[in-house]
């Protein structure tokens, strides 16, 4: 995102373009910086939007969330889960997924499916739509679109219940993981609503809370953010390093997303992601936090559910077909942020703009920017438990695997957003305390 320099050509735009440029930034979670941009708008104009186009926007990101939270799980982790780590590479991915459990891939398949549609049949398309604006929305909800959705909702549900058992049959065979994959104490970041503080995905309030459960910051309101985030440029990196700034960098490292969300919230808020809730929290947190990111996948199932859960909710409220979905407005302060939940985490929109709503300034902290520290120290972490012994001078591809899968644990924008095509280059080096390489693997 920073070596792009969206922050930079987006000056001189005017802010209704914001949504569609941003949402560039990414191809698998556009739609939460459409959604950003567009409060980013909201706070410009200084506007109320519509109780059904926030109602909509909602329903976008929770399509989101799930074709997101899916293609994570299914496409990209469960191969290393149920083919193995040190399987052949070239058959773990989803086509040999396909091969060993043909039912689960298709399950997951057509999870990720419902999720897009659930946004294609709000804005018209799957991948940028530029469909939330300053203001709400451009159209509101048909009701064949409306009839789609609950329909397929059940077999959604069933499949997230399914992956919810997979991984928990598998928590006893994955305890090293659990142990390794960036286990450590760190602050967690995340909103959640005003009242009662619950799981929140896309408005409400900025909670901090450390490895013990204790709330360092609560009730914030997320314009505030730069009281309490700095952002730090390191020499080896075109991605910044977002801190906790009261504690310093880099004691101030935090994690955001599915994790921080399930140990910043109370509780959920629909009763079956709750019993997950409850259950996850026993299982992996001893009754509280749970500070391993390997337990980012078990999150995110939690959240599929969630996401599903209110989904159905919202089309049981019963001005879902309402067609007042925008409201007008000009430019009333000449500065605004805009801040929701991206699937891999919180996401901050701060603009600053001229008369005539002419872009100044950009701000953006993106999801996976926010993890930066942390999925750092998950490689280290990952590294000194793995590397024990180089003689021979060999390093097993399998140690390749688990540095890519601690950073799979994170689920970061990067290969879509620095455009990777192909298999991501990487190389292990194992240095002596002289700075001798003593074993090297390089995958191109
Ligand atoms: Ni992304
Ligand atoms: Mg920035």
């Amino acid at each position: 995102m920073e070596f792009r320099g969206f922050e930079k050509f987006c000056e001189g735009r005017p802010i209704g373009e914001m949504a569609g440029i941003t949402a560039r930034i990414c191809g698998i979670c556009p739609i939460s910086h459409i959604l950003a941009s567009a409060k980013t708008g909201d706070d410009v104009l200084t506007v109320e939007i519509p109780p059904t186009a926030e109602k909509l926007r909602r329903m976008m990101n929770l399509g989101q969330f799930t074709q997101s939270h899916a293609l994570s799980f299914f496409h990209l982790s469960s191969p290393d889960f149920l083919l193995g780590w040190d399987s052949d590479p070239a058959a773990r991915n989803v086509f040999g997924l396909i091969a060993k459990d043909p039912e689960l891939a298709r399950a997951g398949i057509r999870l990720r499916q419902f999720g897009q549609e659930v946004i294609e049949l709000l804005g018209g398309k799957k991948i940028h739509p530029a469909w939330a604006v300053p203001g709400g929305v451009r159209e509101p909800l048909s009701k064949d679109a409306h009839k789609h959705i609950l329909d397929r909702l059940p077999e959604a549900r069933a499949t997230a219940v399914l992956a919810l058992n997979m991984f928990k049959k598998m928590l006893d065979g994955t305890k090293e993981e659990g142990e390794n994959f960036g286990k450590f104490r760190s602050l967690f970041i995340g909103l959640v609503s005003r009242e009662g503080a619950l799981w929140e995905h896309y408005d409400g309030v900025l909670r901090v809370v450390d490895s013990d459960g204790n709330i360092l910051v609560d009730n914030l309101d997320p314009r505030r953010y730069s009281e309490i985030i700095g952002e730090v440029v390191e020499p080896y990196s075109y991605l910044k390093s977002p801190y906790y700034k009261p504690m310093g960098y880099p004691q101030g490292m935090y994690r955001v997303g599915p994790l921080a969300r399930l140990n910043v919230c109370t509780r959920i808020g629909t009763p079956l992601a709750d019993a997950e809730l409850a259950e996850y929290r026993q299982r992996v947190g001893s009754g509280g936090i749970v500070t391993s990111s390997f337990m980012y996948h078990y999150a995110r199932l939690v959240e599929i559910m969630a996401a599903l859960e209110r989904i159905g909710m919202l089309l049981h409220e019963p001005d879902i077909l309402s067609t007042r979905v925008r409201s007008g407005g000009s430019i009333n302060k000449l500065e605004g942020v805009g801040v929701s939940e991206a699937p891999r985490g919180t996401l901050f929109h701060h603009y600053h703009v001229d008369e005539n709503g002419l872009i100044k300034k950009v701000n953006l902290i993106v999801a996976t920017g926010n993890n930066n520290i942390a999925m750092n120290r998950t490689v280290k972490q990952i590294a000194q438990h793995y590397i024990t012994n180089v003689k021979d001078g060999v390093i097993p591809e399998g140690l390749l695997n688990r540095v890519e899968g601690g950073i799979r644990c994170y689920d970061p924008c990067l290969s879509c957003s620095t455009h990777a095509y192909g298999q991501m280059p990487m190389q292990v080096s194992v240095l002596d305390a002289a700075g001798n390489v003593l074993a090297q693997r390089t995958r191109d």
